[in-house]
C-alpha cells in the first residue's frame, strides 16, 4: 500500500478516520485480498452531507469561480504528475491493463483542467423585458451534490462528475463502488493538498446497498449523479423523487457500429474490436453490437476473428489486451450470457495466456456471429469482452436493428457517403454518434449520456456544468 492515503479511512469534512467495520480488497488479476477498505453506514452520510453542507455555508461556499478554477487546475497538475502511481494503485484494484489506467489516471487530469479552466466563464444571461425592468439569470451550484460511481473507470468518472460540481460550487460527498475505492481515497489526498477547503469533497466508502442508499435517499443532498446498473439507477430515480431531487443517470447501454457497403474496413477494424474489448468489456458504451452490410459480412467476420484470436487475456501488470474481469461475480454473469449463445455460430475466441493467475476472473473475448437482432445476446448488455455481428440489407434495417433494443448512448456510422452520414446521425437513438470513428477518443469535452434505458442528463463538456448548477431568473423593476 501506498504511503499517501490509508485505503481504510474515510474523508468527511477534512478530517480522515476510520470506521469500525471493514470490506476485504480483491486484486482480479489473482484473487488474493490485498487491502482493507472502509464501510461507510447510513450515520457516515449523515455526517458527510452535514460537512458537504457546512462547507457551503463557509470557506467553499465563498470560494470565487477563478479561484475554484485555479484549485482544479492543481488538482490537476498533481494527478498528472502521479499518473505512474495512481495507474497501478488502479490497476491492481480493478484488474484493468496498465495502459488503460494509466489513461484514466491521465483523463482524470485533463477533467480537472477542463473544469478548472471553465469554472469562471459560466455565465448568466440578461433578458430584453417589459419597460421599467432589468431582468438577468444567475447560474448556482445545486447545494450537496452526491456521487455513486461504479468500478469500471473510476477515475474517469470521478473526474466527469465530481470535476463539474465542484467548478460549479458544489460540495460533493461520493460514494465510489465497493470495488473500486482505492483512487478514490487517493484522489481525495491529492485534491486535500491541492488547497481544496474542508468538506468540499467528502469520500464514503461502503456497500451500495447501505452507504449508496443512504446517500441516494438523505433529505439533505441536492442533486445525484450516478453511474451504474439499470436496475440500481432506477432505484435511486425512485429514492430521488421521494425527495424531489434532480438526478443524472449514465446506466451503460447495447451500442452498435453500422458498417455500410462503402466501409473503409482497413480504418473500421481496430475500433470494431477495441470497442469490444476495451477494459475487457466492461464500458459503457463498449460496442457489443456491430452491423454490417450483407456484401461485407463474411470478409468483416473473417477479418474481425483474425483479431480476436491473436487477443491475449492476462493479469493487469502485464498490460495485454485484455486484463480479468472485476470479480468471480461478474464473471459468472458473463458466462451466464456466453452460455446462452449455443445457437449462435463462435467465430474465434481470444486466448488467456499462461502466467495468468489460478485465482484470477480471466475469460477470453468470444466473437458471435449469426443473431437475430431479438437474440439475448444482442438485446442485453453483457459487460464482458462479447461481441454479436448482425448483417443487414439496407439502410431501413440497419436503423431499425440499431434502434432495435431498449438503450441508447453511442452508436457508429462507417461509410464513405456524407449525405447517410448526415441522415443516419440524425434517425439514431443515442447520446453520441460518431462518424467514421468510434469514441472519439473518449474527449472530456464531448457531453455524453443517453436516451431510453442508457439514461438520462449529460456529463462531460460544458453541458456538464449546467446540468451541475440550477437557473435563477432575477427580475427588478426600476421603473
Ligand atoms: P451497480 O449498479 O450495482 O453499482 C454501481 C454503483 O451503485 C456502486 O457504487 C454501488 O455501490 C452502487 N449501488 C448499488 N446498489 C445501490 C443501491 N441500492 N443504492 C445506491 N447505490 C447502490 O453495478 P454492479 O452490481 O457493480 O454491476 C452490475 C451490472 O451493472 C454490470 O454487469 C453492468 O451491466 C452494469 N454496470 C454499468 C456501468 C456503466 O458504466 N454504465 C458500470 C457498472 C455496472
Ligand atoms: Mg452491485
Amino acid at each position: 500500500m501506498k504511503p499517501w492515503y490509508d485505503a481504510r479511512e474515510i474523508l468527511i469534512g477534512g478530517q480522515w478516520r476510520r470506521t469500525s467495520a471493514t470490506l476485504p480488497v480483491e486484486n482480479p488479476s489473482t484473487g488474493a485480498e490485498m487491502a482493507e477498505i472502509a464501510r461507510g453506514t447510513a450515520a457516515d452520510i449523515d455526517e458527510a452531507v452535514a460537512a458537504a453542507q457546512a462547507a457551503l455555508a463557509g470557506e467553499w461556499g465563498s470560494t470565487t469561480a477563478a479561484e475554484r478554477g485555479r484549485i482544479l487546475l492543481r488538482i490537476g497538475q498533481m494527478v498528472a504528475e502521479r499518473a505512474g502511481e495512481l495507474a497501478a494503485i488502479e490497476a491492481a484494484d480493478v484488474g484493468k491493463p496498465l495502459k488503460q489506467a494509466r489513461a484514466d489516471a491521465l483523463a482524470l487530469a485533463r477533467y480537472m483542467e477542463f473544469y478548472g479552466g471553465a469554472a469562471d466563464k459560466v455565465m448568466g444571461e440578461t433578458i430584453p423585458y417589459l419597460s421599467g425592468y432589468t431582468v438577468y439569470t444567475l447560474r448556482e451550484p445545486h447545494g450537496v451534490t452526491g456521487h455513486i460511481i461504479p468500478w469500471n473507470y473510476p477515475m474517469q468518472i470521478i473526474g466527469r462528475s465530481v470535476g463539474a460540481a465542484l467548478a460549479m460550487g458544489n460540495a460533493c460527498v461520493l460514494k465510489p463502488a465497493e470495488e473500486a475505492c482505492l483512487t478514490a481515497l487517493a484522489f481525495a489526498r491529492i485534491a486535500e493538498q491541492a488547497g481544496l477547503p474542508p468538506g468540499a469533497l467528502n469520500v464514503v466508502p461502503g456497500l451500495g446497498e447501505e452507504a449508496g442508499a443512504a446517500l441516494s435517499s438523505h433529505p439533505g443532498i441536492d442533486h445525484i449523479s450516478f453511474t451504474g446498473s439499470v436496475q440500481v439507477g432506477s432505484l435511486i430515480q425512485a429514492a430521488a423523487a421521494r425527495n424531489v431531487v434532480p438526478v443524472t443517470l449514465e446506466l451503460g447501454g447495447k451500442s452498435p457500429q453500422l458498417v455500410f457497403a462503402d466501409a473503409d474496413l482497413d480504418a473500421a477494424l481496430p475500433f470494431l474490436v477495441n470497442a469490444g474489448i476495451q477494459n475487457a468489456g466492461q464500458t459503457c458504451s463498449a460496442a457489443s453490437r456491430i452491423l454490417v452490410h450483407r456484401s461485407r459480412h463474411d470478409e468483416l467476420l473473417t477479418r474481425m476473428a483474425e483479431r480476436y484470436t491473436q487477443l491475449q487475456v492476462g493479469p493487469a501488470d502485464a498490460d495485454l489486451d485484455l486484463g480479468p474481469l472485476i470479480s468471480a461475480r461478474q464473471k459468472e454473469i458473463v458466462e451466464g450470457f456466453i452460455t446462452q449463445g449455443t445457437d449462435l455460430e463462435c467465430a474465434a475466441t481470444g486466448r488467456i495466456v499462461d502466467q495468468a493467475p489460478k485465482g484470477g476472473h480471466y475469460l477470453p473475448p468470444t466473437l458471435f456471429a449469426g443473431a437475430a437482432p431479438d437474440h439475448v445476446l444482442a438485446q442485453q448488455e453483457i459487460f464482458g469482452p462479447v461481441q454479436v455481428v448482425i448483417p443487414f440489407d439496407d439502410e431501413e434495417q440497419a436503423v431499425q436493428i440499431a434502434n432495435g433494443t431498449d438503450f441508447g448512448l453511442v452508436a457508429a456510422i462507417w461509410s464513405a457517403d456524407g449525405a447517410r452520414q448526415m441522415r443516419l446521425a440524425k434517425r439514431l437513438r443515442a447520446g453520441q454518434v460518431f462518424l467514421n470513428n468510434y469514441g472519439a477518443g473518449g474527449g472530456v469535452e464531448l457531453p455524453f449520456g443517453g436516451v431510453g434505458k442508457s439514461g438520462h442528463g449529460r456529463e462531460k463538456g460544458f453541458e456538464a456544468l449546467y446540468g451541475f448548477s440550477v437557473l435563477k431568473t432575477v427580475a427588478a423593476h426600476h421603473g
